[in-house]
């Protein structure tokens, strides 16, 4: 192998893992808010303050599908997707997949007398 191949192909190897690990850090980072809004129709979208919950509460609380914190994802990427399981375009408390998880952690808090967050639609829905 000749010394500027060699040297190319490190270069080549440094790159890609750079790139590895970029992405790699995007990917699993939180937002510090986030607008909730692909739904959107009836009602306002959602500002959803997520770091001060990641920072109280596990990933997989929410990111219910994520082994790993690097493997959160967007609600999205299923929910108003897959058929047969919670659509954020309900509004149905039992059926849209943030009512059942948001205003279902915010009344039980509510109700033990602890700090919570939002029970109310014009609350979230602003
Ligand atoms: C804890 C926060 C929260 C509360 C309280 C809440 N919602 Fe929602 N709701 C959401 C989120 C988040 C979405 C998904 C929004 C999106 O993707 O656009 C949503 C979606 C919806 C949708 C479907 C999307 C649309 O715009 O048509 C409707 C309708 C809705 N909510 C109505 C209500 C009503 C009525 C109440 C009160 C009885 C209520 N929500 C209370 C968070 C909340
Ligand atoms: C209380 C629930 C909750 C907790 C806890 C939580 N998240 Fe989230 N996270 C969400 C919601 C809701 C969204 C917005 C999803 C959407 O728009 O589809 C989101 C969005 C994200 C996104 C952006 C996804 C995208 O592609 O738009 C990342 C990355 C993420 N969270 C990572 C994390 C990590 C890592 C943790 C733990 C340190 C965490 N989350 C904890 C609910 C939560
Ligand atoms: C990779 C696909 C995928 C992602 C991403 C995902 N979900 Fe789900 N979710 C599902 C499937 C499939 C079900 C139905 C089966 C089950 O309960 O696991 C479900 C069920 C649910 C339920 C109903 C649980 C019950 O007790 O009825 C809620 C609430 C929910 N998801 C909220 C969320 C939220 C909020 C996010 C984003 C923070 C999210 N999901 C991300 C696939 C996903
Ligand atoms: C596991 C429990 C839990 C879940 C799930 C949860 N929250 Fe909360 N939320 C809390 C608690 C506890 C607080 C109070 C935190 C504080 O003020 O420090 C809060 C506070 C809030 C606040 C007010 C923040 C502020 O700065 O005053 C909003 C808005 C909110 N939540 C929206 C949401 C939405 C939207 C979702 C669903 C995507 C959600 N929450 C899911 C527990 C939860």
């Amino acid at each position: 192998m000749s010394r500027k191949f060699a040297v190319i192909l490190i270069a080549m190897v440094v790159a890609v893992a750079f790139v590895g690990t970029l992405t790699y850090a995007v990917a699993g980072t939180p937002p510090e808010t986030v607008l909730i809004d692909k739904a959107k129709n009836k009602k306002p979208g959602v500002e959803f303050p997520h770091k001060v919950h990641a920072e109280k509460f596990e990933c997989k609380d929410c990111h219910h599908t994520a082994k790993i914190p690097d493997e959160a994802e967007s609600c999205f990427n299923c929910h108003g997707k897959l058929p047969d399981i919670p659509d954020p375009g309900e509004m149905s408390t039992k059926k849209n997949p943030f009512h059942i998880l948001c205003k279902t952690c915010h009344s039980d808090l509510k109700k033990a007398g602890k700090e919570t967050g939002p029970t109310k639609c014009k609350e979230c829905h602003s």
